[in-house]
């Protein structure tokens, strides 16, 4: 009999830092001491705190190890697996009690208390590539709900009362979307997943393949079922290796198990999933190029109308939801839309997840109830801000979205709210930034990708972005002038109004909203050529205080460009038009004397 499990993480991050081999040397272990039989060792998807790889979960008690080497195993073997004393060296540090040297179940930590993973329920916890795994967790029962005791329109139906919005971004309704396809008249239609995930830092949709690929075939299924369709394509970047892994496993194992193919569940229902691999343009994961790309064409956005629903893949009415949105709809197929409905905000149900990054202690992956407020994922789940800096703004939404300042702390997030304060929920980046960040700088950070990822055809895109990205370098290296902020303001509105796909019309987003919530910081840049974060090389002055200095000579002796001069044992001074910024003399003034504005 099965006394443990020992869980260890096969998403990405732990990939890289090397846990196959960890795997591999506990089951040699485990062999070796003849516990083969009673302890299994189970390669998951991610657990969501990838900073810490590789990391290790110990079953039934939940002990969760971080920064395993290969070289802990026998440690964890001997004295954890055999003798009962979870190796507390190992332990993550929030799951560790100091005070009485035991520890707590990850779940009780407080980065998992405040989550609530329905989209990653399986993530963490089962072997994608073993399909059993995935049916022993209820796995494709809603497909035989769907297909065995529900009509088509009663599935429309449930997806509509459940509330569920599209998780790619736009957050448009997905029974809605499914109704368009499943009312409009053709002898073939699509299904179309959408992996592309292309946001700088994203990575929700790739854990998801990574930790539960069937989560996602089955909803494509039951998708296919509710709007007429018999083919499905998932669109996924050819970066992410992992996740195509698993998914071309998922799906060879569905197909064995008769639940793709023809017939399914003998029900006369015919639906099969190709994969198509997309080469990493963030424009393909615009849905109207996406399903061009698909066709072999370049991947430039189509005009909308004719919508995919009416007019999509191949001519043919097709539906694409993004991997969060369809990792949802077995459960919500399960549990019924009551249940989902009961979760989140009036207007957003459910929940969201989120890729936590940037000045944040705990950064990884977290699924929170839509309506927790932005204080209680930064402060709560992630811990906070490191080395006592202060808060600055969060960035949510990537490149189409916007900075929220520390005074919307308590917005509870949700689609609606974010709109409302200059965001948008995006596809789930989320990026802290503290008081060194300029968000002048972050702007243009932002600006920099759209301008590299437009596609070009359109010219308010194509040449608009470039002009305000060039107005942003001007501010950025201390050559602002009066009128650029109110020239980046005019570009801005008149690209959004003009811009053909969703690129162009949001690629200002940042802009904006830095604009509107830090704009004295623009304005110290163009008027006082001074960047208060001290982040724009261009603009920072470095200095010597006077009263702190002790002539120790150090700094003029490292000073690359002879800019530093002065006597020993008085005052140094910087010759601010040849220093270059480089920061060197900083660091070797043991004094504090020399700092940076
Ligand atoms: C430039 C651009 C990039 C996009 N990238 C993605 C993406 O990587 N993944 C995604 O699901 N949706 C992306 N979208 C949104 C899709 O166009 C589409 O709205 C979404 O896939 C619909 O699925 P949903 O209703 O389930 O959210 C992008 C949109 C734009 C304008
Ligand atoms: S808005 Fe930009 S990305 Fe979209 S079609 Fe126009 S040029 Fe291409
Ligand atoms: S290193 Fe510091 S203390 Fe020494 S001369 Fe330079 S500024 Fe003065
Ligand atoms: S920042 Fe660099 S260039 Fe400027 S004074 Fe210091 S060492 Fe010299
Ligand atoms: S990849 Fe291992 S915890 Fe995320």
């Amino acid at each position: 009999m099965i006394r443990a499990h020992v869980l260890v993480c096969g998403g990405t991050g732990c990939t890289s830092s090397n846990s196959p081999a960890i795997a591999e040397a506990m089951e040699k272990e485990l062999a070796a001491k003849g516990l083969a039989d009673e302890i299994k060792v189970v390669r998951t998807g991610c657990f969501g705190l990838c900073a810490l790889g590789p990391v290790m979960i110990v079953y039934p008690d939940g002990t969760f190890y971080s920064k395993v080497t290969v070289g802990d195993v026998p440690e964890i073997v001997e004295e954890h697996l055999l003798k009962g004393r979870p190796v507390t060296r190992l332990v993550y540090d929030e799951a560790a009690d100091k005070d009485t040297h035991g520890v707590t179940s990850l779940s009780d930590t407080a980065f998992y208390k405040k989550q609530m993973r329905l989209a990653l329920r399986n993530c963490g916890v089962i072997n994608p590539e073993v399909i059993d795994e995935y049916i022993a967790l209820d796995g494709y029962m809603a497909l035989g709900k769907v297909l065995t005791e529900m009509k088509p329109v009663d599935v429309i139906q449930l997806m509509k009362d459940s509330g569920l919005r599209g998780r790619g971004g736009a957050g448009f309704p997905t029974g809605t979307k499914w109704d368009f396809a499943a009312k409009s008249v053709s002898d073939k239609k699509y299904v179309v997943c959408n992996a592309d995930e292309g946001d700088p830092g994203a990575f929700m949709d790739r854990s998801i393949l990574e930790g539960d690929p069937h989560a996602v075939i089955e909803a494509m299924a039951i998708a296919g079922y509710a709007i007429g369709a018999d083919e499905g394509y998932i669109y996924v970047r050819a970066e992410y290796p992992i996740a195509i892994k698993r998914l071309e496993i998922a799906i060879a194992q569905a197909r064995e198990y008769g639940l793709l193919g023809k017939d399914i569940f003998s029900t006369g229902f015919n639906f099969d999933i190709q994969l198509r691999f997309g080469a990493g343009a963030f424009v393909c994961g615009e849905e109207t190029a996406l399903l061009t790309s698909i066709e072999g064409k370049r991947g430039e956005p189509r005009p909308r109308p004719p919508f995919p629903a009416v007019k999509g893949l191949f001519g043919q009415p097709t539906i694409i939801n993004n991997v969060e949105t369809l990792a949802n709809i077995p459960q919500i197929i399960l549990k019924g839309a009551k249940w989902f409905n009961s979760i989140g905000t009036e207007k957003s149900k459910g929940t969201k997840v989120f890729a936590l990054g940037g000045k944040i202690t705990n950064t990884g992956l977290v699924e929170i109830p839509m309506g927790t407020t932005l204080r209680e994922i930064i402060y709560d789940i992630g811990g906070g801000i490191p080395n006592g800096k202060k808060f600055k703004a969060a960035q949510t939404g990537g490149p189409s979205g916007g900075c929220i300042p520390a005074s919307h702390l308590d917005t509870p997030i949700d689609y609606d709210s974010l709109i409302s304060i200059g965001s948008m929920m995006g596809s789930g980046g989320l990026i802290v930034m503290d008081e060194d960040n300029c968000m002048v700088d972050i702007a243009k950070f932002f600006l920099e990708f759209t301008v590299d990822e437009s596609c070009g055809k359109c010219t308010p895109c194509r040449i608009g972005t470039r002009k305000m990205l060039e107005i942003l370098e001007k501010i950025t290296s201390g050559n602002g002038e009066d009128g650029d902020i109110e020239k980046l303001e005019e570009l801005a509105y008149s690209i959004k109004a003009s811009a053909l796909c969703g690129l162009g019309q949001t690629a200002p987003n940042p802009v904006l909203s830095t604009l509107r919530y830090f704009r004295d910081e623009y304005e110290a840049h163009v008027y006082e050529k001074r960047c208060p974060a001290g982040q724009c090389k261009a603009l920072a002055r470095i200095t010597i205080d006077p009263e702190k200095c002790k002539g120790c000579t150090l700094c003029a002796k490292i000073c690359p460009v002879g800019a530093i001069s002065g006597t020993v044992k008085n005052p140094h001074v910087i010759d601010q038009s040849k220093c270059i910024k480089c920061g060197a003399c900083m660091e070797k003034c043991k004094f504090g004397a020399i700092s940076k504005a």
